[in-house]
């Protein structure tokens, strides 16, 4: 279970005032839950999981992952059981090396002071990854990322994510740059990484298509509040409309 205690978190904004962006927020997610979390520009939603990843600090409560108190834990050591992968395609990857020698670092990262050990693969294991994947990945493996198209940098970037089944995988709008194909892509596939590992997984999406058809559990955000948090048997009747009436009623 990840749970998210009465957390707080204050920036200062240019004038020197407080932008005050959670005040002792609480959420409860259960092992294998896959979160959506919607909500207006703003909101607190990137904050949320900079604060979960160990990027951001709070300035007051905990967050506990499996009884384990994770609030300070240096990020490096976080990287090991929290995984992220951002809207830019770009910032998963590492574009001057090849798919196959960024997925043997991510394979291996657990030895990422040694260099060398990092870019050990097993082949087979590592097309066998790319096997089910529409987006001839597997014709890729010894081309450089920087060739890739922003939908297939997205795909590695997410099974780089997941490789070694992190205990949280954190999503911020990961399909949000790329065209409404390959965004289908990227979400069929996140649900089919997500459900095979049992990944505990928040996604942040302003896809509300995508947050009613994917996951268990929906959550809105407003002004670092949760405004609405819908079962997965509620949010299945609901449509796009519906939550975009919610939407607008919050705003
Ligand atoms: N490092 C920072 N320093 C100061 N203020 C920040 C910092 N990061 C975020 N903020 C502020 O915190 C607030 C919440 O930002 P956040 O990025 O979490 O919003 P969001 O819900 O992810 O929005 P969006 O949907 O646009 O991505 C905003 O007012 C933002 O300006
Ligand atoms: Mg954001």
């Amino acid at each position: 279970m990840l749970e998210i205690k009465n957390i707080s978190k204050v920036y200062e904004n240019p004038y020197g005032e407080d932008n005050v962006i959670f005040r002792n927020l609480s959420l409860n997610i259960s092992k294998g839950e896959f979160v959506n979390i919607i909500g207006s520009n703003g909101t607190g939603k990137s904050t949320l999981l900079n604060i979960i990843s160990g990027y951001t600090n709070l300035n007051g409560g905990k967050i506990i992952l499996d009884e384990m108190n994770i609030t300070n834990l240096p990020e490096h050591k976080k990287t090991q059981i929290v995984s992220r992968v951002f809207q830019n395609p770009s910032m998963g990857t590492c574009p001057s090396m090849t798919v196959r020698e960024n997925l043997s670092m991510a394979l291996n990262k657990a030895n990422i002071l040694n260099f060398r050990k990092c870019l050990r693969h097993k082949t087979n294991y590592l097309e066998s990854l790319l096997d089910d994947i529409s987006l001839d990945l597997k014709k890729l493996l010894d081309v450089k990322v920087k060739f890739l198209s922003g939908g297939q940098r997205q795909a590695i970037s997410l099974i780089m994510a997941t490789i070694t089944a992190p205990k949280v995988l954190l999503l911020d709008e990961h399909t949000a740059a790329l065209d409404p194909k390959t965004s289908q892509e990227i979400i069929e596939l996140t649900n089919k990484i997500v459900r095979e590992n049992k990944i505990t997984t928040l996604m942040v999406t302003h896809n509300l298509k995508h947050a009613i058809d994917y996951g268990d559990r929906l959550i809105m955000f407003h002004k670092g509040e949760i405004i609405l948090d819908l079962t997965k048997d509620y949010k299945d009747r609901m449509s796009v409309d519906e939550i975009l009436e919610r939407f607008e009623y919050a705003v």
